[in-house]
C-alpha cells in the first residue's frame, strides 16, 4: 500500500496538485459567503450588522443602520414622529422677558431696568435712559414707547378702554405708534418695533 500511495503521488503532477488546493479553498470560500448571505437575507438580517438591533420601527432593510424612522429636524431624538414645529432662532433686538401681566392681553409691564434702557438707547426726552411703556394689545402684537411724556415729563399710562397712552398730568393722549392724539405734548414718544418670542419681546428702536 505504501508503495501504492507514493506511486500515486508521483505521478500526479505537482500543477494539478495546486489546481486542487486552489479548488478546495474556493469551494470553502463560496460556503462560507453563501452562508453569510442567506442569514442576511432573513427576517432580521438588517439587524446583523445594525448597531440598533431593538429598533422596531426600522424599515430599512440595509445593514446599515440609517436611522431612517428619525427625523433630521427632530430636536428631540425621539424615533416616534412628531410634527413638531421647527425651532426658531430669536430674533433681533434687546430681550425683555414678558412679566405675567404683559402675558395677558391687556397687559401692561413698565422697563425701567438701566442696562436694558441704555441697550435700547431710549433718550427721548429727559436726555437720559427714559423707561419703556409695553401694552400687550392682542396675542401677538405688543406696543412699545417710552413712558416719559414729552410736555413735562410726567409718566403716561395706558387706558384700556380708549387704546391709548394718556398723561395724567396735563392730558395729552398718544397713540400705541407713539404719535400724539392729543396735547399739549409738543413730540411723540419713542416707538420700538416689538416682536413676541416664546415668553420675551425684542425690541428695536423703530
Ligand atoms: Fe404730560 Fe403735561 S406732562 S401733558
Amino acid at each position: 500500500m505504501l508503495r501504492l500511495q507514493a506511486s500515486v503521488t508521483d505521478i500526479v503532477p505537482t500543477s494539478r496538485r495546486m489546481a486542487r488546493r486552489t479548488f478546495l479553498r474556493t469551494t470553502g470560500f463560496l460556503v462560507l459567503s453563501t452562508g453569510a448571505v442567506a442569514m442576511i437575507g432573513c427576517d432580521g438580517g438588517a439587524d446583523i450588522l445594525d448597531p440598533n438591533l431593538d429598533d422596531p420601527g426600522d424599515t430599512n432593510p440595509d445593514p446599515v443602520d440609517n436611522g431612517d424612522t428619525i427625523d433630521p429636524g427632530d430636536v428631540d431624538g425621539d424615533p416616534v414622529d412628531n410634527n413638531e414645529p421647527p425651532v426658531d432662532d430669536p430674533p433681533d433686538g434687546v430681550e425683555i422677558p414678558m412679566s405675567a401681566d404683559l402675558l395677558n392681553v391687556g397687559g401692561v409691564q413698565v422697563v425701567g431696568d438701566k442696562a436694558t434702557l441704555t441697550a435700547l438707547d431710549s433718550d427721548n426726552a429727559n436726555g437720559g435712559d427714559d423707561p419703556v411703556i409695553l401694552v400687550r394689545v392682542d396675542e401677538a402684537t405688543v406696543a412699545a414707547n417710552t413712558v416719559t411724556c414729552t410736555h413735562q415729563q410726567c409718566n403716561v399710562a395706558y387706558d384700556d378702554g380708549r387704546g391709548l397712552l394718556v398723561c395724567p398730568c396735563h392730558g395729552s393722549e398718544y397713540r400705541l405708534d407713539g404719535s400724539v392724539k392729543q396735547g399739549p405734548a409738543p413730540r411723540p414718544l419713542l416707538s420700538f418695533d416689538a416682536t413676541i418670542h416664546e415668553d420675551s419681546v425684542f425690541l428695536v428702536k423703530a
